[in-house]
């Protein structure tokens, strides 16, 4: 096989409206609500870094600017914390400023996560690129765009990640089928989007990390609206796994969907529980509230 190009850009959609966490996304994008004290889009510019990609391409829209803000420069900040000695916090700072070259596209109007992707097509050009959803965390030993680039150096398809769903959850995500061609890697046949449980190929869903090639750009140029009215990523990539084959991933490691109260939450416990500052005190909390809970009966 000749050398497949190098996956050098990410796209970050984080354009959509946020509407299952209302009303704290109206006016604060929920892509910067924080997991403890870090904004969940942060995290996912961090695992971009850790794949070996250099550039971040941002999908936003209106009322999303503070975060292009939040990886910009704060040079006033900056100095007043370099006066008071708060050299942490000004590393802190820094460190977020400097992570990747970052590119900022807009939507106009949210129509759809493939609406989305082809927004960036201009950045990204003709090369094979990463795909990372903006409220979409996942908690990996080994970065998880790290592991689905691996598969895609090692057999030059498109890829996505793949998680198992439960009966209730299979109508709010993209499903695949296929055949299993390792213990996690599966040639997709099959794609479809929010399915009804009793058509589903399989409880496999599409979660938010995707490699693709260049070739999804011209699909999704004629896409027409699929569920929801919207232009579905899932639709296109059915197209382009048809003409060249598809890839899933179950890729190794904890999922969260940030952009879910609930998925919001556990992914705040989950990381406060790794913080050696927060760790004991947020355990005795919870003894508390457990035996509280108890008594309440
Ligand atoms: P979601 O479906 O989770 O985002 O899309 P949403 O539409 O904001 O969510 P709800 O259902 O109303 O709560 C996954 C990612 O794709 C982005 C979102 O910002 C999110 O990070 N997205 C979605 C876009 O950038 N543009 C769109 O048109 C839709």
């Amino acid at each position: 096989m000749p050398t497949l190009p190098r996956v050098r850009k990410a796209v970050i959609p984080a354009a959509g409206l946020g509407t299952r966490f209302l009303p704290a996304t109206k006016a604060v994008p929920k892509e910067l609500l924080p997991i403890v004290d870090i904004p969940t889009i942060q995290y996912i510019v961090q695992e971009v870094m850790d794949a070996g990609i250099d550039t971040v391409v941002f999908i936003t829209g209106r009322g999303k600017e503070a975060i292009e803000d939040h990886f910009d420069q704060y040079l006033d900040l900056e100095t007043k914390l370099e006066k008071e000695g708060k050299d942490d916090l000004v590393a802190c700072l820094r460190k977020v400023r400097s992570m990747v070259q970052i590119v900022s596209v807009r939507q106009g109007t949210p129509r759809g996560l493939g609406h989305a992707v082809l927004c960036a097509r201009q950045v990204i050009g003709d090369e094979p690129f990463a795909v990372l959803l903006g409220d979409d965390l996942v908690d990996a030993k080994v970065p998880c765009t790290k592991q689905m680039l691996d598969v895609y150096q090692e057999y030059g398809k498109s890829v996505v990640g793949l998680w198992e769903v439960s009966d209730e959850d299979v109508p709010k995500f993209g499903i695949c089928g296929g055949k299993m061609m390792t213990d996690r890697i599966m040639e997709i046949s099959a794609m479809v989007e929010k399915p009804k449980l009793a058509e589903a190929p399989s409880h496999s869903a599409i979660v938010g990390r995707y490699i693709l090639t260049p070739a999804i750009f011209d699909i999704l140029e004629k896409q027409a609206p699929g569920k929801g009215g919207e232009i579905q990523i899932t639709d296109a990539m059915a197209t382009l796994m048809r003409r060249d084959g598809f890839l899933g991933l179950q890729f190794e490691g904890q999922r969260y969907d940030a952009g879910d109260k609930f998925g919001f939450l556990q992914a705040n416990v989950a990381y406060a529980l790794k913080r050696p500052d927060i760790r004991p005190k947020l355990l005795a909390y919870m003894r508390e509230v457990l035996a509280q809970t108890k008594k309440e009966g």
